[in-house]
């Protein structure tokens, strides 16, 4: 559920602040109850009218996009570099990316217009799993990855427990790979969690949300999401864990 003003500004029909005032002015209706308060919600199943004609509502829409390197995780950008909606070209639905991959970062981002879906998944309370796999500087080994299983303070506050994978190492470059799970999406988490043990992170990549991976995607490809995937989904972020 949505408030109404959200939705209908969603839908086109004026900006949010104008979509306030048509309500105040009791222009709208909801399922054929004039409504005059600002707080009401609405669902994608109600039917809502400005002046007595319809306005329409999106259907939800759910993909999977691998995300290329260099590209902003938002729907503008003031300095016009490139943003992942820029990839979804003769896609009508006012879509958004399901949290956000830094710049520098490629990988698995999800992207919908819902928002209630998003919320969901980005919740650090759903702890859904996000699958990383990061090339460090240094030669890293189970004891001085351990503290990230305990969970480690960065800015100011303890992860939670993470669990990681030792890849490879490469002694002659003095690198290695390691995918790091872990269900938080704090700002920058996975480098600053790497950081504080003492491995910088040289690149980094999201194998995985969820039940949700990059099979068959190239970056810059997308893929609607199957109707399972979307409710496997929902009940991943709906379980209390
Ligand atoms: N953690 C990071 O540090 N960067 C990302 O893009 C995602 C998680």
């Amino acid at each position: 559920m949505e408030r109404l003003q959200k939705v209908m500004a969603n839908s086109g029909v004026a900006s949010r602040r104008k979509s306030e005032e048509l309500i105040q002015e009791g222009r709208v209706t909801v399922n054929g109850k004039k409504i005059t308060e600002l707080g009401v919600k609405v669902g994608r199943h109600d039917d809502i009218e400005v002046d007595g004609v319809p306005i329409y509502q999106e259907q939800p829409v759910y993909y999977a996009f691998y995300k290329p390197k260099n590209v902003i995780s938002a729907v503008s950008d003031d300095k016009d570099r490139q943003v992942v909606t820029d990839y979804f070209y003769g896609v009508p639905e006012r879509i958004f990316p399901v949290g956000r991959l830094d710049y520098d970062t490629t990988g698995l981002l999800l992207m919908t217009n819902d928002g209630e879906f998003s919320n969901m998944l980005t919740h650090p309370k759903h702890k859904i799993d996000k699958v990383y796999v990061a090339k460090v500087k240094g030669v890293v080994n189970n004891d001085s990855l351990k503290p990230l299983r305990k969970g480690i303070v960065i800015d100011g506050r303890k992860t939670a427990p993470a669990k990681f994978k030792i890849l490879s190492v490469d002694h002659v470059k003095g690198t290695s790979i390691v995918e790091l799970i872990i269900h938080e999406g704090r700002n920058h988490q996975v480098k600053k969690m790497f950081e504080a043990v003492g491995y910088p992170v040289l690149k980094l990549k999201r194998e995985k949300v969820g039940s949700i991976d990059l099979l068959g995607l190239q970056p810059g490809d997308f893929r609607e999401l199957t109707k399972k995937e979307i409710s496997q989904l929902f009940v991943l972020a709906s379980t209390d864990k």
